[in-house]
């Protein structure tokens, strides 16, 4: 899935083979922090198409079936008489030892989870300067009895006896547990020793390389055009405002739509930090009153959501229009939208080979036909913590930088029932004190998100004061995850949860009581609505 091929002509690149499980964004992911490039790329590729992508190194990631297993996905044994470092993973490493000779057998000896791995060559490659006995992450029904003739065995486990070989003359490689989950102590340190001793690969993925080449070729692709970029208030589609600015000055347009369902201060605060930190204005238009407008009444999520996204579109080509015009206006041309696509997106959309820029904007109402913008996406070759490395490289504050994720739709979500202004207020203060609380309790980053939602259609009974009350419930919701595709109730400290709860109650008359959710995703989404 070649993200960038201009980007990424100068580098060693490494190749992470997809055996179809969900390990191999995480292997990609994982070799990037040890400062090589890496793209994943399917397990039907040839040893021909390795060889003209000019990969340095390949990793075999792992996969969910058993090498026997009827439709088990293969690999091209070519691959291994290229020359090129391997290092295979769990179902990769059993690939491997198959395709060059060893054998693989159902033992009997499955191991998921945590278990112990005995080194029993510390010189080896791969363990050389790690411990002789560490924990290492399995999950695997068969396993490697035989290693191929010319490799050494390096190290084992009680379910497999081969748990990891090597032949370091041919600069082959495997190991049977996850080096690229965190559970595996000296995991990182495996995937290293692969990638800069095994391999000789440099450490030169930097981010600073990045924002250069990508300044560059930002220039070159849009010559003296003008380009429009929204801005969600969130860090991709900020980041890549940013790097566009740096690349073409004034040329970039930014608009950012208020859709009335942001948090409290958080437009005038996005504002404030993007035109501080880069220079460019952002034109704010204020849609409140007509989202709202259309909201009103509307309770089923689905039609929320479409309302907003129907409304979205059209605000934002009001304001495309009127750029062209000024545009236009001063003898330029608008030819160009950027988008904050991120990798894991290229790679879930199937790859986009070749396909990076030709896309069409949305049929743009009221203008001609063919009036069509080309896609920017400077973002498309990286992972959300590359992201935000980009954005402090290139001066973001932290705040814009590291703010959690934060749906399209916004606070829409988090009202369950209909949402009206009174209770958009309601839910401000309430949130606010949540954030106020995790930020002094120096939780941010520890949490993934933690919406806060109010539900809406529901009151009880309570009591303040000398008073009865008949208020709404809050939920907080605060969760761990690592890429919002499972998730884990966050375990906040007690006295952080008893601060929240004591101010929501004194501070927002409307609410009187505030509970928490404490499912994990699945089955519960991270999100109300
Ligand atoms: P769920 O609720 O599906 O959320 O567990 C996963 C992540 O996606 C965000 N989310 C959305 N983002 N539009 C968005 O832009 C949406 O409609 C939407 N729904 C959920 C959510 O905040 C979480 O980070």
């Amino acid at each position: 899935m070649t993200a960038d091929p201009a980007l990424t002509a100068d580098l060693e690149l490494v190749l992470v083979v997809d055996f179809g499980a969900q390990y191999a964004q995480l292997i990609a992911r994982r070799v990037r922090e040890a400062r090589c490039y890496s793209e994943i790329v399917p397990h039907s590729i040839t040893a021909e198409q390795v060889r003209a992508k000019g990969a340095k190194a390949i990793i075999l990631s792992g996969g969910p079936a058993s090498v026997y297993s009827d439709g088990a996905p293969s690999i091209d044994p070519g691959i291994f008489e290229l020359g090129i470092p391997v290092l295979g993973i769990c179902y990769g490493f059993q690939a491997m030892a198959q395709v060059l000779g060893g054998k693989v057998a159902h033992t009997g000896g499955s191991e998921f989870g945590r278990t112990d791995l005995v080194v029993s060559e510390p010189d080896s490659t791969i363990f050389a300067g790690s411990p002789a006995q560490q924990e290492v992450w399995m999950s695997h029904g068969d396993a490697v009895t035989e290693s191929p003739p010319g490799f050494r065995v390096t190290g084992s486990t009680k379910g497999a006896p081969v748990a990891a070989f090597e032949n370091t003359e041919r600069r082959l490689f495997g190991v049977q547990y996850h080096p690229e989950v965190l559970h595996s102590t000296y995991g990182q340190h495996a995937l290293e020793a692969f990638l800069h001793d095994g391999a000789g690969l440099r450490a030169d993925w930097t981010m600073d390389a990045v924002v250069d080449t990508q300044v560059e070729q930002i220039r070159e692709q849009v010559g003296d055009a003008h380009v429009i970029c929204a801005l969600s208030g969130g860090v991709d589609s900020a980041v890549a405002a940013a790097l566009v600015r740096r690349a073409i000055g004034d040329q970039l347009h930014c608009v950012l739509v208020d859709h009335g369902l942001m948090r409290k201060g958080e437009v005038e605060q996005v504002k404030r930090d993007f035109e501080a930190a880069t220079g460019a204005r952002l034109r704010v238009i204020d849609a409140s009153e007509r989202f709202l407008a259309d909201l009103a009444g509307v309770t089923d999520p689905e039609q929320k959501r479409k309302t907003i996204g129907a409304d979205f579109i059209r605000i934002f080509e009001d304001a495309e229009r009127e750029i062209l015009d000024e545009v236009r206006h001063e003898g330029g041309r608008v030819g160009f939208l950027v988008q904050g696509t991120l990798y894991p997106d290229v790679v879930e959309s199937g790859g986009g080979e070749g396909a990076a820029n030709i896309k069409s904007h949305h049929n743009v109402g009221g203008l001609p036909e063919d009036l069509q913008f080309e896609l920017i996406e400077p973002l498309r070759t990286l992972f959300k913590d590359e992201v935000r490395r980009v954005g402090i490289e290139l001066g973001l504050p932290e705040e814009l930088v590291w703010r959690q994720p934060f749906p399209g739709p916004g606070l829409a979500l988090r009202i369950i029932g209909e949402i009206t202004r009174e209770r958009l207020e309601i839910l401000r203060e309430a949130d606010q004190i949540v954030r106020d609380e995790l930020t002094a309790a120096g939780l941010d980053r520890q949490i993934w998100q933690c919406p806060v939602v109010l539900l809406g259609d529901v009151r009880s009974v309570g009591v303040q004061g000398d008073g009865r009350t008949y208020g709404h419930p809050v939920v907080l919701r605060p969760v761990t995850s690592e890429d919002a595709m499972t998730a884990d109730w966050a375990r906040l400290p007690y006295d952080v949860l008893a601060r929240v709860s004591n101010r929501i109650t004194n501070e927002v008359r409307e609410i009187n009581r505030v509970t928490l959710d404490i499912t994990s995703k699945p089955p519960g989404t991270i999100e109300w609505e």
